[in-house]
């Protein structure tokens, strides 16, 4: 089954409720990305790109089509399969970092590896070693108000890299940061892409950051165009 993409989507929907109306933030999104791609997701705000990676990610379940991600259909899994999905196979970068508040660098990192039951002396090594990897050997115990933007998204990196992830989702990772760290958090997401040969999806209005990716899907209404 090498052959299989890595990513195989048919007539993809995601519709929401909202009161009465429904909004189809994804109206049939067929697409297939192969392993150790590395696709750049843009079009307009509201154009359903988030919805995409979500549904990826499994953070979120689809209305209706086929979503098969490592040969698994993930709309069938069930709340346990889809954790343990989401927390073996993807690893999230988001704008805004999304790492807890209260917890070191280190913790934060360790953190996915808790849930995946990694004994503690492995997890310290595991996260020490990548926050080194993303330049940060020097700031493990300082906490994300601690940190500069662009620190604290190589923390969100490393920690979307701890429990070595066959896709990584990038919601527009450069999104809160100035040009110059977003093109280091760039090189940082492609460096891992080919180490790993990581099947990488990464949303950005920024035609820099898509500069990066071998493929562009542009967006539209719900639908790839
Ligand atoms: N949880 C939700 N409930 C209702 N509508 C939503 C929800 N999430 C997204 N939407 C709607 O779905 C559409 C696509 O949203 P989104 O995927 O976030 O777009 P993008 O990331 O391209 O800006 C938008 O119209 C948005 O308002
Ligand atoms: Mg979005």
């Amino acid at each position: 089954m090498a052959s299989e993409p890595m990513i195989a989507l048919r007539d993809l929907r995601k519709t929401y409720q909202m009161g009465r109306s429904q909004v189809h933030a994804l109206a049939g999104v067929t697409l297939d990305v192969l392993e150790g791609a590395f696709i750049a997701v843009m079009g307009p705000s509201g154009s359903g790109k988030s919805t995409l990676l979500n549904l990826v990610g499994g953070l979120d379940r689809p209305t209706a089509g086929g979503l098969r991600v490592a040969g698994r259909e993930i709309g069938e899994l069930d709340e346990n399969a889809l954790a343990a999905y989401r927390q073996r196979l993807c690893g999230f970068v988001f704008q805004s970092f999304n790492l807890v508040s209260t917890m070191t660098a280190l913790q934060n990192v360790e953190f996915p590896m808790v849930f995946a039951r990694v004994p503690r002396a492995e997890r310290h090594r595991r996260a020490r070693y990548l926050l080194t990897a993303v330049g940060l050997g020097d700031r493990v115990d300082h906490k994300p108000t601690e940190l500069s933007g662009g620190e604290q998204q190589r923390v969100a990196m490393a920690r979307a890299l701890v429990n070595t992830p066959r896709v990584v989702l990038a919601d527009e990772p450069t999104g809160n940061l100035d040009s110059h760290t977003g093109a280091e958090i760039m090189a940082l997401l492609a460096r891992a892409q080919r180490e790993g040969n990581l099947t990488v999806l990464v949303v950005t209005h920024d035609p820099a950051v898509a500069a990066y990716a071998q493929q562009v899907i542009q967006m539209r209404d719900g639908m790839v165009h």
